[in-house]
Formats: structure tokens, sequence, C-alpha cells
């Protein structure tokens, strides 16, 4: 353990130990510690080409961060829960391993910007992984679209039987959501990609620093303008928790109709038992945890946005200590969203789809009444007139207990003599659904082209 703290010399008395926990960032900010690392070494590297640290001191430093880098990864050396933060923890370490060359390390640096550093650099880092595991979930959607190009199912609104689609043009709406993610994540990522460093307190520094060379070292697109701004907004961490927000949203409502699709009145799909639970009690069971799981996470990740930006409002330029509680919730934002998408694009992947229960559901409902209203219309009655008199057969099916594919020929001349015999195809499902065929529309051809732009457009 080390004891005294970096600002010794300004104090006569140890930090209280409940206050020292109380302020320590260490239990969460620790899983930053290759960005503190890399951000060192870079730091590092300019001090000494710039001639402000001696390149002696300067190769300790590497050697030294190196050996801390391999100890940490190997389990050799044990992050210390007593530290007041990772940036902390890794200095003190590196001094009591090389002496003074480690004290050079944090000359024209802070906190300040060393935090906003590996913050952008871990987030980057993880932003990635995120947008891998959407594609990842597209592609699965995309697959399983083009399986179900001819699977009909009932389309919904107010969760009322509407119009025919199908199976693959549902998938390819939530595909759509998808690829907007990546976009909101791509942006996000363009944004935060500009470094701090160098900004340090929030002054900058009297130092002759670079920052030019450790933001092209570290892979930013340029240092951040300002130096107050560099280590004083978080704006980096809202967007990426809204953008994630609209990630789990797009999940709780694909969930939230997985969800329905299981249960034994729908009976569209069935989990493969590897990704389904049973009941304690009732032996009959088979439950779809995961998505019920997201859908309640997702409350979680919408509580997080919420906390970073009220963590930010009322904050006077520059750095508040406030400011360390942006952490908690823009890494639990993304550990949830990883683990969520590891869970559902493998449990959608296995999922066994009934495309016969689709269909039969699709069969009730008079879901085919617009189709019918359609067929007068393209005869040149006018919509209105077509859609009263379809809303009158309508009526009448139910009292007699028809449907529209049932209702003898006679009853429909009763209504119109418009109506042929080839009324019974343009009411056909799969007429129904093959005739959708506008752009963006359910039929087969319609969705098979909307899968090739996507997968041009997303390079799958
Ligand atoms: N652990 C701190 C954080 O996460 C690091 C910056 C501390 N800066 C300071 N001036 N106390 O924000």
């Amino acid at each position: 353990m080390i004891s005294l703290k970096m600002w010794a010399g300004r104090f006569e008395k140890e930090l209280d130990s409940t206050i020292n926990d109380f302020n320590s960032s260490i239990s969460f900010d620790w899983v930053m510690y290759k960005e503190d690392i890399a951000g060192s070494m870079a730091h590092a590297g300019m001090l000494g080409a710039q001639g402000i640290i001696p390149m002696a001191d300067v190769e300790e430093i590497l050697t030294g961060l190196e050996g801390i880098l391999a100890d940490l990864e190997s389990g050799r050396l044990q992050i210390d829960p007593t530290a007041e933060d990772i940036h902390m923890f890794i200095e003190q370490t590196l001094t009591a391993r090389i002496g003074d060359a480690g004290k050079r390390l944090h000359t024209a640096r802070s906190r300040n910007d060393q935090v906003a550093l590996d913050t952008r650099l871990y987030l980057r880092g993880k932003t990635n992984q995120i947008i891998t595991a959407v594609r990842g979930l597209a592609a699965v959607l995309v697959q399983l679209a083009q399986q179900n190009l001819h699977t009909v199912l009932p389309g919904y609104t107010h969760l009322q039987v509407a119009q025919p689609v199908t199976f693959a043009h549902h998938l390819m709406a939530y595909a759509q959501m998808l690829r907007r993610d990546i976009g909101r994540l791509q942006d996000c990522k363009a944004r935060m990609n500009y470094s701090p460093l160098g900004a340090g307190a929030l002054a900058g520094t009297t130092y002759p620093i670079n920052r030019q060379r450790t933001a092209q070292e570290l892979e930013f697109t340029a240092p951040c303008p300002n130096s107050m701004d560099a280590v004083s907004d978080r704006d980096f961490c809202v967007e990426l928790a809204a953008a994630l927000a609209l990630v789990m949203t797009h999940l709780s409502r694909l969930s939230e109709e997985v969800v329905l699709w299981c249960s034994s009145e729908f009976k569209f799909v069935e989990l493969d038992d590897a990704f389904a639970t049973g009941s304690s009690i009732m032996p009959q069971k088979k439950n779809p945890d995961i998505t019920e799981l997201v859908r309640g996470k997702t409350g979680r990740v919408n509580g997080n946005l919420v906390t970073l930006l009220t963590m930010l409002k009322g904050l006077p330029l520059a750095y508040n200590k406030d400011m360390q509680e942006d952490k908690q919730a823009i890494f639990d934002s993304v550990e949830t969203t990883l683990a969520c998408l590891a869970a559902v694009t493998p449990m959608l992947q296995t999922m066994r789809v009934n495309a016969k229960n689709m269909r039969a559901a699709a069969a009730k409902g008079f879901i085919n009444a617009t189709d019918c209203a359609d067929y007068l219309t393209k005869k040149g009655l006018p919509f209105r007139d077509a859609y009263k008199i379809t809303g009158s057969l309508v009526v009448h099916c139910i009292k007699a207990g028809l449907t529209l594919e049932t209702l003898p020929l006679q009853e429909y001349k009763a209504a119109s003599d418009l109506f042929e015999e080839d009324v019974y195809t343009a009411i056909d499902l799969a007429t129904c659904v093959a005739q959708r065929n506008s752009e963006g529309g359910p039929a087969p051809e319609a969705v098979q082209a909307q899968i090739e732009e996507y997968k041009k457009a997303m390079e799958m």
C-alpha cells in the first residue's frame, strides 16, 4: 500500500480513511489502466523530444511503464484499492520502481487533462467494440430476413391486426434502426476523438510542449482547441450514453416483440433451449428471460443518460470533482449494452420461426380488408365508397361467422356488381403481400431489394 498522498506536501495529516474511500475512484477507473499508460508514454516521449526532461529519464519511464503494464496483465501487480485513482496508482508505482525519473512524468500535465484523455481513449475503444457487436446483430437480422422473404405474418398498428407483411420485412425494420445506431456511434466517436492532453489543469502550461505530437501518436484527429473546454466537458460521455440509450431502446422493442411471439397465444417463434429458462415451480414454462432482462436493463441505460446530463448541468468551468461521477454511468451503459448485444444476437440466430402460425394469424382479423377495398378502387370506384362497401361486408361476415375468403360471390355482388370471381385472388394473403411491392414495402422482391441495398451500404 502506498500511504503518502501525492499532494502530501501541502497537508500535515493523512486523509481520514472513510473520506479516502469516499474520494477514491480506483474501484471503477482502474479499467482504464492501459489507456493511462499509453497516455503517459506519449506524454513522456513528447517531454523528452521537446527537451523538457532528459532523454535518459524518458527511457526509464517508458521501460517502467511497460513493466507496470505487463505486471498488471499477468496479475503480478495488484491494483491498490486504497489509491485515489488509477492515475495516482500508476504514477506512484512507477516512482516506487524507478525513483526520480518517475517523479518527472507529471511535468506539464494535470490529472484533469490526464483523466479526460484516458476516458476518451477508453470510450473510443469501447465504441469500436459496440459498433462491431451492433453490426453482428444486424447481420443476423439480415440473414433471418433472407430466409423469411415469403413468411407472411400480420402487421399491427395499436397491436391490432392491420395489414399483412412478411417476417423479412419486419426484421429489416430493426436492421434499419441498427444501421442508424451505428451511424450515431460513428459520429459520436468522431467528435470524441480530440486530444485533451496538454490542456493541463485548465490553463495549458508554460513548458514548450507539443500537443500535435501527442495527439498524433495517440491517433486523435487533433488536439482539443481550447484547454478549458478540453478538461471540463463530458459531452462525449453524454453523446455516447444517448446513442447507447437508443441502441437499447431498439433492442428493448425487439425484445418485447419476442416476448409476445413466444407466448402460447402467438407461438410465432420458439427460442432454443440454450437461450430460454424454466420455472422453479411450473414445469410447462419456457421463459424468454433474456428479452425481459434487455427490456429491464434499458431503464438503467436511459437512467445513466439522465445521470450524466444532471451531473454536468450546473458545473462552472473548468474541472470539478463532480465529473468523477461520469465513469460509473457511462461504463455501465457501455457494459450493459455489450452484454445485451452478446445475449440477443445468438438468441435470434438460434430461434425457430413458426411460419405456419404466423400465416394462420394473418388469416384472421380481416387483414385483407384494405385489399378488398383496393380491388374495387382499381375497378374505378372512389376509395371512400370502396372503403364503405368493404366495411359493410366485414360487418356482415362477422355476423354470419364468415371471412372475406369464405363469403360467397353472390353476397359480394349484392354489395357491388363490380365484384367478380377474381376478388378471391385479390384478397388472397399471398397476393396481398406480393402486390405491396412499392419501394420499402413487404413484397418479397421489395424486401430483397432492401436487403441488397443494406448489405452494400453496410459492406456486409
Ligand atoms: N479521479 C479523478 C476523476 O475521475 C481524476 C481527476 C482528479 N482531478 C482533480 N483535480 N482532483 O475525475
